[in-house]
C-alpha cells in the first residue's frame, strides 16, 4: 500500500519523506491556505521533496478554465498530478488529461458510482473521503470494499486512494480491503509507529543494558 502524506507543510513532508515510507503527497485548497504560502511555490517546493504524485487541485468548476489551470500546474514538475473535483467537467477534464499522459486524482468521491464514473473517465486516482463519509453518518470502509470490488470486476487500472483518513484504523482497514493508497495527515502517518509495548520494550531492554555497564 503506498502511503501520501495528506498536507502543504513542508517540515512535515521533509521528515516523511526522510523515513522512506512516504511514496507521494496530496494537497487541496484547504491544506495551501492552511500553510499560508503561494500556491505555486509551495507545490514547486513539495515536488522537490519526493520523487511521487503531488496532487495539486484546480479551482475552476468549468472544463475549459480547468483545463487552463492544469496546464499551468503541471508545469510546475514532472511529478504534478492535478486533482479535479467529482463532477461532469471535473471528469470531462480528466478524460482530456489522462488521454495525453497527465496524472489525475478524482476527488471529493462518495459512492461507489461516481468512483465508477471517475475509472471509465481514465483517473490515475479516485480520492473516497472516508472520514466525512463517517462523519456523516455513513461507512466510508463500506464504500472502500464497494470501488474495490467493481474496479476488480473490470480490471480498471484507477488507483484507490482512500481519503480523509482520521486515524489508524482507517489505514488498517484500507489495507485489509486492498486500497492502493492512503493519504493521511502527518501525524496519522507518524501515529502509526507507535505501541505502548514497542516503547515499553525499548525501556525495559535499555534499563537491563544499563546494567551490563557495555557500549556497542
Ligand atoms: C484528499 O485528497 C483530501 O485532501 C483530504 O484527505 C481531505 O481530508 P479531510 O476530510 O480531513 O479534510
Amino acid at each position: 500500500m503506498k502511503f501520501f502524506a495528506d498536507t502543504a507543510d513542508i517540515a512535515d513532508i521533509r521528515d516523511l519523506a526522510a523515513t522512506g515510507l512516504l511514496d507521494g503527497v496530496t494537497t487541496n485548497p484547504s491544506l495551501i491556505a492552511r500553510s499560508g504560502r503561494d500556491f505555486k511555490e509551495v507545490t514547486r517546493e513539495i515536488c522537490a521533496l519526493t520523487t511521487g504524485p503531488v496532487s495539486a487541485e484546480v479551482v475552476a468548476l468549468d472544463h475549459e478554465t480547468m483545463m487552463r489551470e492544469a496546464e499551468i500546474l503541471r508545469k510546475i514538475a514532472d511529478n504534478v498530478c492535478i486533482k479535479v473535483p467529482l463532477t461532469i467537467d471535473g471528469l470531462k477534464t480528466c478524460k482530456a488529461l489522462t488521454s495525453d499522459g497527465t496524472m489525475v486524482n478524482v476527488t471529493l468521491c462518495f459512492s461507489a458510482a461516481q468512483a465508477l464514473l471517475a475509472a471509465k473517465a481514465g483517473a490515475t486516482f479516485v480520492s473516497p473521503f472516508v472520514g466525512r463519509h463517517d462523519d456523516n453518518g455513513f461507512d466510508g470502509m463500506q464504500l472502500i470494499a464497494d470501488i474495490r470490488l467493481i474496479y476488480d470486476n473490470y480490471a480498471y487500472d484507477t488507483q484507490i486512494l482512500v481519503a480523509s483518513v482520521r486515524h489508524g484504523i482507517h489505514v488498517l482497514e484500507a489495507a485489509k480491503i486492498g486500497a492502493d493508497v492512503m493519504t493521511a495527515p502527518p501525524s496519522v502517518i507518524k501515529g502509526l509507529f507507535k505501541h505502548i509495548l514497542t516503547e515499553k520494550g525499548i525501556e525495559g531492554f535499555l534499563a537491563d543494558w544499563a546494567k551490563t555497564g557495555q557500549s556497542i
